[in-house]
């Protein structure tokens, strides 16, 4: 009888114990299913217009968006942005507006109310409303190489973040995330790369064929915000206006829409602004181990009947700058002798390669004189950037070395 009465007891001790282990267990579950938001992609700055900007970041889980931000690091303004959620992650977008023109902001960033990024380097400038205010822009082409392929992107990023005064935007001249345009590489081989610019400059690429190695809508338009169709489109910063073509496969992106909306937007532009841009991925007339591209040479009359002052783009691995063509892509003879200086160029405009962001041509060394087309005004063959000023009606492109900074080329043009 006490063995049984022991052997109960000892049942009942086991059973409670079990019990209640398993309901520790259970609750330590409940705490591991709530897994922590995490910070998949620092954020980045897009539709940096007027007195409105859009901060997008990624997270691996997460059901609110949440800027908080202000002039000084008391963050006093906060608004609520919206998810959109993919298989493994979830995208944040929230967009500032009613901000003071010209002012600089400090931000952070939240998801379900957790902090998930604040610092000196979180931070936008607002487009001053003085239209005769001085700012500048970067311009990178072919840009998301990885590492291990013998990509540089980070380094260039690193010598733009090293500018003495960060330029208020940054342009993408097409092939941004190689070797397809894919999502999937989109973090490794170029936000994470670029991020220490990408959170406090606003960046606005283009296609390259690259990038319509798969489908852009499912790609290239999931990862950026950008004005219009994403494909082609056009901004205002300051006294100039900025065009983005989708040069695709050197056959243009929906070539009759495209051309046509191209055409008009530039008739719109007309008398409007101090500087005209065009910016897209393919090269037109080239002394580069590129072919000459015809459906870029085909808007040359475009460019040169409407006023566009500079052509950038990207494709060839290097740095091209052509003498200014008229429209029928032919060198204008007056602008040979000095190709530093110039003044308003007339029904012509410069085209410049500057396709060496990320990834430089191997096995190959810019030859323009044995090219037979006495096109070329100065090349150089490393990675680089250009960086664009404007001050008024003076322009300045300042091409500069991904690896030490040097000055490679630089010109100005006065319309005074
Ligand atoms: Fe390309």
């Amino acid at each position: 009888m006490m063995n049984k009465l022991k052997s109960n007891l000892i049942f009942l001790i086991v059973t409670v114990l079990l019990f209640a282990s398993c309901g520790v267990v259970k609750s330590d579950l409940v705490v591991n299913n709530q897994i922590e938001v995490e910070l998949l992609r620092e954020p980045y700055l897009q539709n940096s217009f007027a007195d409105s900007i859009s901060v997008l970041w990624k997270t691996n889980v997460g059901k609110t968006s949440m800027v908080k931000y202000g002039k000084t690091k008391e963050l006093s303004n906060t608004s609520l942005g919206t998810i959109e959620k993919d298989s493994n992650s979830v995208r944040h977008t929230v967009t500032l507006k009613g901000l003071e023109r010209g002012e600089k902001y400090f931000y952070a960033i939240y998801s379900d109310d957790e902090l998930l990024a604040f610092g000196d380097d979180y931070y936008f400038r607002v487009e001053p409303l003085d239209k005769k205010s001085k700012f500048s822009f970067y311009a990178m082409g072919d840009i998301g190489e990885p590492v291990e392929k013998g990509g540089f992107p980070q380094i260039t990023s690193f010598q733009i973040n090293s500018l003495k005064e960060k330029p208020n935007f940054g342009i993408g001249l097409g092939d941004i995330i190689y070797p397809k345009g894919e999502s999937l590489f989109a973090d490794e081989y170029l936000f994470k790369p670029m991020e220490s610019i990408l959170k406090n400059i606003p960046f606005y690429p283009a296609l390259g064929n690259h990038d319509w190695g798969v489908a852009p809508d499912l790609n290239f338009e999931k990862e950026w915000k950008l004005p219009n169709n994403e494909h082609y489109y056009s901004f205002d910063y300051g006294n100039s206006h900025f065009i983005a073509l989708d040069t695709r496969n050197g056959e243009l992106f929906d070539v009759e829409n495209q051309v046509k909306w191209f055409e008009n937007n530039l008739i719109q532009a007309q008398g409007k602004y101090d500087w005209i841009f065009v910016y897209f991925h393919h090269n037109g007339k080239t002394c580069t181990y590129k072919k000459d591209e015809k459906a870029v040479i085909s808007l040359y009359p475009l460019f040169a009947k409407y006023n566009v002052d500079v052509v950038l783009n990207g494709h060839a691995h290097t740095y091209e700058r052509l003498h200014p063509y008229d429209s029928g892509g032919n060198v204008i003879e007056k602008y040979r002798a000095n190709t530093e200086t110039y003044p308003e160029i007339s029904n012509g405009f410069i085209q410049i390669t500057t396709g060496a962001g990320g990834k430089l041509q191997k096995n190959w060394l810019p030859q323009p004189e044995e090219c037979g087309k006495n096109i070329v005004a100065a090349v150089a063959h490393t990675g680089h950037f250009s960086l664009i000023t404007i001050e008024g009606k003076k322009l300045q492109l300042q091409v500069i070395s991904s690896i030490g900074g040097m000055l490679l080329d630089s010109f100005t043009m006065n319309k005074n």
